[in-house]
């Protein structure tokens, strides 16, 4: 079906497109009969491979990064379409536009898709509107906060906390947004000491409404994958001494691997897709080399195949999402990336998703000595 729609989809402006076809998955919800459809041809035929991470329990480790879905108009549909969860936003607290269009461009001949939306947010009010009104969900569901434009770097962390009172009964897990770099001086919260002040407020605040609402709600941090391996392992200490529950790696780049030819590659923003593949990777190991599987990682960027998604998972990855080969391949890579896992496990003589990422980390060890 979507081998049928791309090429209509691929002739519109990209941001039309992306409009129209998330406009498309809402009003399916409105029709009845719909839903139970597109789960039938798509969602079912997913392979379960149920994976444990930050004490929640996923039947796929197959994610929707965040972006996709920013105002939470349609997590009913993208669940039914097989993911093992959703990540919405990035939401901002309050309502803004984003940076001015055209501001999302494809390069189809390498995969990747180049942005600088710059946190276009419907803003939190309206985005609870939405989620609520979509009902309860059968996946788990990340909500990706991010600050407002006007709020100065050194108050995000205001942001940042009303962004987490606001969502905190909603959300599964909770993503903190440091790493886009459509949004000025946003990336800078990366470093040791806005790091320290940041993470050290944001565990304060976790700690308060776990209280109030019984629950923990485990707290994430997204991070780029322009940072050096010294940046990286302060960063990975960093998130060890405040405890934080989990990291994601990556967000998009602001380099232009392998694309020198490219012309729209000149075009300023954060390049994802095929090109992202290794830096975001190298980003995974070297977090992984001092995390330890003492945090779990959600390993983002490049993955357009079960090898990819085997490759993350294997660096150190306990999760992944995708977000630019949903674009280029439509929902039947969910399953071909189970599927591709599913064999995986079965080749390992194991028994379970979890127990081969751990053989053959093993084995891969053993075979480096
Ligand atoms: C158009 C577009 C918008 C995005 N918006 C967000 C966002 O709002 N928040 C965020 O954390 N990441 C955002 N991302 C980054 C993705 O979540 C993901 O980290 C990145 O695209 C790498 O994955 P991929 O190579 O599978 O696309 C966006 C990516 C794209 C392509």
């Amino acid at each position: 079906m979507y081998k049928l729609l791309r090429p209509l989809l691929f002739l519109l402006d990209p941001e039309v497109s992306h409009t129209l076809s998330l406009g498309g998955l809402s009003m399916l919800n409105r029709v009845p009969g719909a839903a139970s459809l597109l789960r039938r041809l798509t969602g079912n035929r997913v392979p379960v491979l149920p994976t444990e991470v930050m004490g929640l329990h996923f039947s796929n480790p197959i994610g929707l990064a965040a972006g996709l879905d920013k105002d939470a108009t349609c997590p009913g549909p993208l669940s039914d379409l097989g993911f093992g969860f959703l990540e919405l936003g990035t939401v901002t607290p309050q309502a803004q536009n984003g940076n001015e269009r055209p501001r999302l461009f494809r390069l189809a001949a390498h995969q990747a898709i180049i942005n600088r939306m710059g946190f276009n947010s419907t803003g939190v009010e309206a985005f609870i509107q939405n989620l609520e009104a979509a009902g309860p969900l059968p996946v788990p569901v990340g909500i990706n906060l991010g600050k407002n434009a006007t709020t100065p770097i050194d108050k995000a962390l205001d942001d940042y906390v009303m962004g987490m009172k606001s969502v905190y009964s909603l959300a599964d897990y909770i993503t903190i947004n440091i790493s886009s770099p459509n949004t000025q001086d946003l990336r800078n919260l990366q470093g040791p000491e806005n790091l320290k002040h940041l993470l050290a407020g944001l565990k304060q605040e976790q700690t308060i409404l776990a209280k109030q609402h019984h629950r923990n709600v485990p707290l994430l941090i997204k991070i780029a994958p322009d940072l050096s391996t010294a940046e990286i392992t302060a960063l990975a200490n960093s998130i060890l001494e405040h405890k934080i529950d989990g990291v994601i790696a990556t967000n998009t780049t602001i380099t232009r691997p392998g694309l020198e030819a490219a012309p729209l590659a000149k075009e300023s923003g954060g390049l994802s897709g095929q090109p992202l593949k290794d830096p975001s990777t190298a980003v995974i190991k070297a977090l992984f080399n001092t995390l330890k599987g003492r945090v779990p990682i959600i390993g983002v960027g490049g993955i357009s195949s079960a090898e990819d998604a085997w490759e993350k998972l294997l660096a150190g990855a306990d999760l992944i999402q995708i977000y630019s080969a949903f674009i280029y391949q439509g929902p039947r890579v969910i399953r071909q990336i189970a599927v591709g896992l599913e064999r995986k496990i079965r080749q390992l003589g194991c028994n379970t998703l979890t127990e081969a990422i751990h053989q053959a980390r093993t084995n891969t060890v053993v075979s480096h000595l």
